[in-house]
């Protein structure tokens, strides 16, 4: 597997911290292309050399970030924008909903991520009713979660890829029996996006949100917006911004929102996030998900044969069909295994009530899961 002719096994040489550890954790924080160096430079030599005159060159990066993202995402160009995290993102969308009537549900299941779940939580003093879909822990059923949508259903903002147990929701069957009774849905894909295809147009998904501190080995605040186009103006935003405008530079005392994705846009953009996102996004959009998909469910399934092998007790679904970028194993003392193993500098994370997480990407090698797996038998055997 491990030739010259491997286009992803190719990119390992790109990635400085690949050669100093075993980096495993793309699921928290994708290594860092070595070209984002020099990306970030170029927007310390702008802003020196040019100073306020950058902007002609920051401002656009929005669009042609978002662009990249669309790539990734299966999205028109021009329907994506860029804001600093999920949880505003999130906001943005959820300041455009009216909680005060019978349709005032809000479903999703119990695995959602953290800050998803608060954002939405604290919509209960605007009158939101929120409906928890319990989970077993690793994955949740399909039907539990259509028959919980029904006509009173608001909003359903899901998270494709569960960040515990890297289960993959049907995020397609949830969409449709969303649309069938008139609810939205809001797809994070901040765990999917990069490693397991996503299909924003042929889903007809309403709102995908998502960040490039994962597997697309972009950083911190440079978080995605994507809106379908025939929403774009249905959808109007409360918390706002003067670069959500038709006209920002106008400095109007009248407030008129931008009719395009821009609406949903907020305050000044943070271009220095952008020049930093730039090369991993670009890098796999070129690269392709697809490709990305095959390579990481190999990694994958090796990870969880090992595990079982050692009888670890694995909590991320054996459905490789089901199962997201990453394996997550679990045992007595696994949380200060997994310091143990970053001391030795097999570089995973641990979360609570699930386990170690293994998050392998496409520059990733058999060898290496199989030398994490060792190392958690190692530790765990050695008490
Ligand atoms: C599924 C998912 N959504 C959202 C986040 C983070 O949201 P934010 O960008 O607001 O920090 C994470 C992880 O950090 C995540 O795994």
């Amino acid at each position: 597997m491990k030739t010259a002719l491997d286009p992803l096994l190719a990119k390992r040489a790109d990635f400085p911290i690949l050669s100093t550890c075993t980096y495993l954790v793309s699921n928290s924080l994708g290594a860092m292309p070595a070209g984002v160096r020099e990306r970030v430079a170029e927007f310390a030599d702008d802003w020196a050399t040019q100073g306020v005159v950058a902007w002609e060159k920051w401002l656009p990066l929005v669009t042609q970030v978002g662009d990249v993202v669309a790539r990734i995402i299966n999205a028109p160009a021009g329907s994506i924008t860029m804001l600093q995290n999920v949880s505003i993102a999130e906001s943005v969308i959820i300041s455009c909903l009216d909680f005060s009537g019978t349709r005032n549900k809000v479903v999703y299941s119990d695995l959602n991520f953290p800050t998803v779940h608060y954002n939405w939580m604290a919509q209960r003093a605007r009158g939101a009713e929120i409906c928890l879909v319990k989970s077993d822990g690793v994955t949740i059923d399909t039907q539990a979660m259509c028959d919980a949508i029904d006509e009173r259903t608001l909003a359903v903002p899901i998270s494709h890829v569960i960040f515990k147990s890297a289960y993959i929701q049907d995020a397609a069957a949830i969409i449709e029996k969303a649309h069938r009774v008139g609810a939205l849905v809001i797809l994070d894909a901040y765990q999917s996006a990069g490693t397991v295809p996503i299909d924003a147009l042929g889903w007809n998904v309403d709102v995908v949100v998502g960040g490039g501190v994962k597997w697309l080995c972009g950083g911190p605040g440079a978080a995605y917006l994507y809106v379908r186009s025939d929403l774009l103006q249905r959808l109007t935003p409360t918390v706002v911004g003067w670069f959500g405008q038709r006209r920002p530079f106008d400095f109007s005392m009248e407030p008129d929102l931008a009719d395009d994705i821009w609406r949903y846009a907020g305050g000044t953009p943070n271009p220095a996030a952008l020049y930093a996102a730039l090369t991993g996004y670009s890098m796999i959009a070129d690269l392709g998900v697809s490709a990305i998909r095959a390579r990481s469910m190999g990694l994958t399934a090796h990870a969880v044969a090992r595990a079982q092998e050692a009888g670890l007790r694995v909590n991320s679904p054996l459905d490789p069909a089901r199962r997201g970028g990453h394996v997550t194993v679990d045992f007595k003392g696994a949380e200060a295994a997994c310091a143990e193993l970053i001391r030795r500098k097999f570089i995973v994370d641990f979360r609570p009530g699930a386990g170690i997480r293994i998050g392998p990407h496409f520059y990733n090698t058999i060898e290496e899961v199989d030398a994490v797996i060792a190392e958690i038998v190692a530790i765990r055997d050695g008490g």
